[in-house]
């Protein structure tokens, strides 16, 4: 079974959108395997978006997600990147799709609520920096 990370970004913490998109999350039949609130330090949000550094936004990008706590899940469900990506929606809310995460709550291209792992590669490795082995085996995965 695949398995995505999720992030729910400082935007949406603050707005007290956690419940609603928790709700949409089950909805679609996802697995929570492990979820916790995080606060990115410059460096660790730095490391984590390397992949954009040297992009026009990267420095409001990091200055956005350390503004203030966020939440870090693991998602599982068969095709759970694509999946996961599809009810986020496109990163602009204005060009996202109806019923989904950032045309419901996106503000803007910078402030749109939810992240999501891009490949499964990226997925393991993304997993990996925020969760340790151990807390992912406190439930079995092949049951959810
Ligand atoms: P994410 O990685 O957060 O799931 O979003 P994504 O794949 O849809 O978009 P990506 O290109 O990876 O960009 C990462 C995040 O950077 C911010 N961003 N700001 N023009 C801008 O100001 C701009 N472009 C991107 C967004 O927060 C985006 O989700
Ligand atoms: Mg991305």
């Amino acid at each position: 079974m695949e398995q995505t990370l999720a992030i729910f970004k400082p935007d949406c913490i603050e707005r007290k959108l956690m419940g609603k998109i928790i709700t949409m999350i089950e909805n679609a039949d996802f697995a929570i395997l492990d979820i916790k609130m995080v606060q990115l330090t410059t460096t660790a949000a730095r490391a984590f978006y390397a992949v954009h550094k040297g992009k026009p936004f990267f420095e409001k990008l990091i200055e956005f997600m350390t503004e203030n706590p966020i939440l870090v899940a693991v998602l599982q469900k068969e095709n759970a990147v694509q999946d996961w990506r599809d009810l986020m929606g496109d990163t602009d809310p204005e060009h996202a799709g109806d019923g989904t995460i950032r045309n419901e709550f996106g503000e803007t291209v910078r402030r749109n609520t939810v992240h999501g792992s891009d490949s499964v590669t990226h997925a393991k490795e993304e997993i990996a920096f925020f969760f340790s082995r151990n807390e992912l085996l406190r439930i079995n995965p092949q049951k959810s």
